[in-house]
């Protein structure tokens, strides 16, 4: 296969075929508005290829996620979330020195400026922790002046969204700030910074720090998704990483993406509180003179299953036992999951859990508040923006982004004066 025939009032069009590694085939159509004078219409982008990435692979039809070659399930068990950041950003899995000279940069680069701190508290304590992060890091670039590219913009977002982080909850919560420790990996140092006492020394809890580390090894990337286009979009107009970034969590903020998690959580509470029941929801969410739609599942890509919702389903029920807690809402959760797997409605659409369909249950059990819970999936997600940002600015084939579209407006028409409108 080299060539892609595109006929066009009767006129025959060559486009060359591009291969990926893993055999993916994409029709390079760079040239087709030059040569034939159209475009292509793919709304929703569900068609198209943005860009050739080396970062992340997923075969959604068999439930496949790898960072750079390396399968979602071993790295989850196997490595930390510092290795699989250097994974993402500095393209390979670390050796020692490499990881601990990371890990010492990233507490380093966790502090943040006292006049961060004023412009958060100038926020409403009620405002949603995800406007607060996105303002955030635009104030990053009033503190920090960038240069473009530099390793100190990539450290500090690394680094800095930790400690956003942890300060929005506290600040929220009305609780004194908790300074980073050099002592302490990314995961402990969260903990810390959130829950620890302001002047104590850090009492971390092994199996809880071990749930975050592992959730947010699971979030950290997944290819091109919304989010990480927003921030690839704003990055191609040679904005700075932090602008990018605060974007990237505004895309994040959203109900139908990361927001979904908080989402699922509101809904299962519903449930349990009596406002209709498992039976009730999903028939809800397959009438059609209704937006409902049953959060947590679906998924743009996987049509067979999440294997993060896989991995946390199990990771859930590892969490509770040994926290020696058993949540109603974990059942609710699987009874939905059963109603819904055997439905033809769900099983036609291949609609199945995804990652955030469990990932509240997790939160809710470490007692993160469900309004922290994107805020969760942004400390996570942030690594995959930043290798995203990276590979975009470095692409040898980069350009503005800047996607055409099809009128279907008015033709030309005069204005007509005030009195006849
Ligand atoms: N509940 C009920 N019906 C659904 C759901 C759902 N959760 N998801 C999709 N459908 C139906 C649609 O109504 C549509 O039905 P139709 O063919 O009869 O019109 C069909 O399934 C296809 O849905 P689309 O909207 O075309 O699928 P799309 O790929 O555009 O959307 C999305 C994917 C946004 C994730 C969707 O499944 C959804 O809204 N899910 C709920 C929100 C959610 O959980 N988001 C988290 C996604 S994971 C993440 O961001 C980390």
């Amino acid at each position: 296969m080299s060539n892609a025939k595109v006929t066009l009032d009767g006129t025959d069009h060559q486009f060359p075929i591009v291969e990926g590694s893993e055999n993916e085939v994409g029709i390079d159509i760079a040239k087709l508005r030059g040569s034939t004078g159209a475009v292509m219409l793919d709304p929703g982008y569900g068609n198209t290829g943005s860009c050739q990435s080396s970062i992340t692979y997923i075969d959604g039809e068999n439930g496949v996620l790898r960072y750079r070659g390396y399968p979602i399930e071993e790295l989850a068990e196997q490595v930390s979330f510092e290795e699989v950041i250097h994974l993402l950003v500095w393209g390979e899995l670390p050796n020692e020195e490499r990881l601990e000279d990371l890990k010492a940069k990233l507490t380093e680069y966790a502090v943040v400026d006292e006049g961060i701190k004023k412009i958060l508290e100038g926020f409403p304590r009620h405002a949603h922790p995800m406007a607060m992060l996105s303002s955030l890091f635009s104030a990053y670039e009033t503190y920090y002046p960038t240069t473009g590219d530099s390793e100190e913009d990539v450290l500090r977002v690394l680094a800095g969204i930790n400690t956003l982080a942890a300060y929005i909850y506290r600040y929220k919560e009305g609780l004194p700030y908790v300074y980073p420790s050099k002592d302490l990996d990314f995961s402990s140092n969260f903990l810390h910074m959130t829950y620890g006492s302001h002047g104590a020394d850090p009492d971390i809890d092994e199996v809880v720090a071990k749930a975050i580390d592992k959730l947010l090894i699971l979030h950290a990337d997944h290819e091109q998704n919304c989010s990480a286009s927003t921030t690839r979009m704003v990055g191609s107009a040679k904005a700075s990483l932090y602008a990018s970034i605060a974007a990237g969590v505004g895309a994040l903020s959203g109900p139908l993406h990361g927001g979904a998690n908080q989402a699922v959580l509101e809904m299962l509470r519903n449930i349990q509180e009596g406002e209709g029941d498992v039976a009730e929801y999903v028939e809800l969410a397959k009438d059609k003179s209704s937006s409902f739609r049953l959060m947590g599942f679906g998924h743009r890509v996987y049509k067979n299953f999440d294997p993060r919702a896989k991995i946390l389903k199990a990771s859930a029920d590892d969490v509770l036992d040994s926290l020696g807690l058993d949540d109603p809402l974990l059942d609710i959760a699987r009874e939905l999951e059963q109603v819904a797997l055997e439905d033809e409605f769900f099983v036609k659409r291949r609609l199945y859990p995804n990652v955030d369909f469990y990932s509240g249950i997790i939160y809710r059990a470490l007692e993160i508040p469900t309004e922290m819970f994107t805020v969760m999936f942004a400390l996570g997600r942030v690594s995959g923006w930043v290798a995203q940002w990276q590979e975009m600015r470095n692409d040898p084939a980069f350009r503005i982004h800047r996607p055409r579209q099809i009128y279907i407006g008015e033709n030309e028409r005069s204005v007509p004066p005030i009195s006849e409108r």
